[in-house]
């Protein structure tokens, strides 16, 4: 097991980069799979999770080189794949086995997807529904519709499916399934969520009828072979930008990061905290991109809940150290999607934020955080859960003393490399002549 021993370094002066955004990544090699041909995917994410995907694409017949880790060429075999040899093991990765089940769910064989110990007590009954509805077979092997899953696809017939939940990954399995029914299916949402899946079935020239919270996709088309450059994981900046908004005479830049609105939340709620934030959108085709200015402040307690919750699903975290950190009162309603993530972040949250000195009281759906005491260093899990790991290293740079957080491999998922940026940030803090940066132009 490996830890990270993090000092404190409140103060950041940096300009970074961020890697290549993880739901896009798979979608990418998702669809370009499905396509007419070669495409090559520039800024592609090589964590576990997104690695995961490619493995599963290669199993089911899919040709992927890899020239360079971030660079993956995928040869698109017109929507037809074959029978893997074996189970299909989708690791850690939650958007992998739901988003394949869709796609599996219009194939002619039986595959059989499993995961490690944390993805084998995600809730699936939330794609076992809509699939089944559509004609697939779909049945979880372990207890309360846990994977493993097995997945008897077939001709598929086309729905209009209401999710309860306001899930990316639910609309994502439904709409890739659509692609192989016969007739237009529908997926109604009840507030929006990540919308890359419609931005990336447009991009290779597939029509989703998008209409308010619904979206429409008439079965038969094929996906036309395009390149396609992934934007940096605002998720993954997320935990800078939090570290940079927390102090006062912080100042970074992030360039080529990902600003879709449907996944760029936490800079309103870093606003509304009174962080000094400025974007500058940089290129809109298939994803919005461009470079974020954060100026630390003073930050203030602030209310998150309802429809932005979707928007800010993998930011929860760090944001509830931002709360922990401002002064005055934060509370997260509405979230208890987070229970069901890669581990109950709720409680993970509270009792971190509580062993390093935080007034944190939990509810059902969510934390009340009363910030402003000062946080002290501790010995603090992951949980296994990499935003948990990654959130509380950043709430270490403002602990006083010594934080430790045990069992950080599970970071590989998202991040591999968080941990050489989190020792050039305590290494920056620690040498007073920081590098200077150019902010972006006054507005
Ligand atoms: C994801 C959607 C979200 C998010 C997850 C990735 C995706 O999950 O939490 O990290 O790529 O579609 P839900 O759709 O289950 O909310």
């Amino acid at each position: 097991m490996s830890d990270w021993k993090v000092r404190r370094a409140p103060i950041i002066h940096t300009e970074l980069s961020v890697p290549g955004d993880k739901s896009v990544s798979h979608r990418a090699v998702m669809l370009a799979a499905m396509s007419n041909g070669a495409c090559v995917i520039r800024g592609f994410l090589p964590s576990e999770d997104c690695l995961c995907t490619i493995s599963a694409m290669r199993a089911l017949g899919i040709t992927i080189e890899t020239p360079e880790p971030e660079t993956v060429v995928v040869y698109g075999n017109k929507r037809k794949f074959v029978p893997p040899v074996g189970d299909i093991n989708c690791g850690n990765s939650g958007t992998t086995m739901r988003l394949i089940a869709g796609i599996l769910a219009g194939q002619p064989f039986r595959t059989r997807l499993t995961g490690d110990a944390s993805l084998s007590k995600r809730p699936m009954k939330r794609i076992i529904e809509p699939l089944t509805q559509m004609g697939a077979t779909v049945r979880a092997e372990g207890p309360n519709d846990r994977p493993p899953l097995v997945v008897e696809g077939g001709p598929l017939k086309p729905l209009h499916f209401f999710s309860p939940v306001a899930s990316a990954q639910v609309k994502s399995a439904v709409l890739l399934a659509a692609m192989f029914a016969n007739g237009k299916t529908t997926v109604t949402e009840p507030s929006q969520s990540r919308d890359h899946t419609e931005r990336m079935l447009e991009y290779f020239l597939v029509r989703p009828i998008r209409d308010g919270l619904s979206v429409s996709l008439f079965g038969g088309q094929v996906p036309e072979s395009r390149d396609f450059a992934v934007p940096g994981d605002i998720s993954s900046a997320a935990f800078w930008l939090v570290a940079a908004a927390a102090q006062p005479g912080s100042h970074l830049l992030i360039r080529n990061v990902g600003l879709n609105e449907t996944r760029a939340g936490i800079l309103g709620v870093l606003v509304r905290m009174g962080a000094g934030v400025r974007e500058v959108h940089e290129n809109d085709e298939a994803e919005p991109m461009g470079t974020v200015e954060i100026r630390g402040d003073r930050l203030k307690g602030t209310v998150i809940a309802g429809k932005e919750i979707a928007n800010v699903i993998d930011e929860l975290p760090i944001l509830a150290v931002a709360g922990a950190l401002a002064h005055g009162k934060t509370v997260i309603a509405d979230a208890a999607e987070l229970r069901v993530k890669e581990t109950d972040r709720l409680a993970a949250i509270a009792t971190n934020l509580r062993a390093m000195g935080a007034q944190v009281s939990e509810t059902e759906d969510g934390l009340e955080i009363l910030g402003g005491a000062p946080l002290h260093g501790a010995r603090l899990s992951s949980f296994g859960d990499h935003r948990i790991a990654m959130a509380f290293a950043i709430a270490g740079l403002f602990a006083e003393g010594e934080t430790t957080i045990e069992g950080t491999e599970c970071v590989s998922t998202s991040y591999p490399n968080f941990e050489e940026t989190l020792q050039k940030v305590m290494r920056e803090a620690a040498e007073p002549e920081t590098p200077v940066i150019t902010g972006l132009p006054a507005s």
